[in-house]
């Protein structure tokens, strides 16, 4: 796996917008490592697909929310390939159903801030460490950055899924703060705050958004598509917006512009 091209990790890159950020980051020239829950028996199919655009990718499974698995795909990455140039925090789950705020269970909550919220700080912390490490090996071309995935619920109260907004407000923060901790040693960290993608996430209220689309709740009167996310991973790869930390990307047709 020892390899001369920048590598770049992607969680939860099985499917969804995870893996068009790894289809576009493989047409790039990236060494891609490919990363998900799923064992690699039902990782082949996306596999399979990837590698019809370039053999340079490998799976490791990964969930994030757990602290083993997490430290497997750092010290995998760092000790096979001996660079880690981009960590895309991707993975993230929905609440498996969506509840009143008065009625959220503590499973759920626990389920979604251990994943999307524990397990991207965490990420971060151990990307962090690596890139510390690999910066001062002067590795030829070596330019690493996080990039991690938040959401407009955010800052948009969904009272039917509060757990969800909770996470990816604190992934807003897990952003400024590795972007202000990690100046010093030259590694941005940047934040792609998607609108409504069409994904699996999605599908159980996919008509919903399509209407509310279509009734002008965004400027750019369509849903997003995972290659629009993709290539907002892309620009902040380029480094042509590293004097920009802790920048926050609104790739969501608009949907955060307030109009009267
Ligand atoms: N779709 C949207 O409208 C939208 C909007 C804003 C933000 N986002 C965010 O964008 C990211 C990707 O969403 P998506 O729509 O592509 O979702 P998706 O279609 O449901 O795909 C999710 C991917 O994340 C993986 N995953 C789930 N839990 C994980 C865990 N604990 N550890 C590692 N991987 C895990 C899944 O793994 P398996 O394949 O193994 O199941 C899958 O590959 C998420 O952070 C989501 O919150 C999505």
């Amino acid at each position: 796996m020892q390899t001369d091209k920048k590598v770049a990790a992607v969680t939860g890159s099985r499917r969804g917008i995870g893996f068009a950020v790894a289809q576009r980051l493989l047409e790039q020239g990236y060494f891609v490592v490919v990363s998900a829950t799923a064992g690699e028996i039902d990782a082949r199919q996306a596999m399979d697909s990837l590698r019809k655009i370039s053999e340079n990718c490998v799976y490791i499974q990964c969930d994030i929310s757990d602290e083993r698995q997490r430290e497997n795909l750092i010290e995998s990455v760092s000790s096979k390939c001996g660079r880690l140039d981009v960590l895309v925090n991707n993975a993230g789950v929905a609440p498996a159903a969506r509840m009143d705020l008065l009625e959220t269970t503590q499973e759920s909550y626990d389920r979604v801030l251990d994943t999307n919220l524990k397990g991207t700080f965490f990420m971060c912390q151990l990307a962090a460490n690596a890139m510390i490490r690999m910066r001062a090996q002067n590795i030829t071309g070596f330019m690493p950055r996080i990039i991690n995935i938040g959401s407009i619920s955010s800052y948009v109260s969904s009272v039917n899924r509060g757990e969800y907004c909770i996470s990816k407000a604190g992934i807003s923060m897990v952003t400024k703060l590795f972007a202000d901790r990690l100046a010093e040693y030259g590694i941005p960290v940047f934040e792609v705050s998607p609108g409504i993608i069409e994904t699996d996430m999605i599908s159980s209220v996919k008509e919903k958004y399509i209407e509310a689309v279509h009734k002008g709740l965004t400027p750019i009167g369509r849903l997003g598509q995972p290659k629009d996310i993709a290539d907002s991973v892309l620009a902040l790869c380029s480094g042509m917006l590293d004097f920009a930390t802790g920048q926050v990307i609104n790739a969501d047709g608009g949907f955060h512009i307030r109009r009267l």
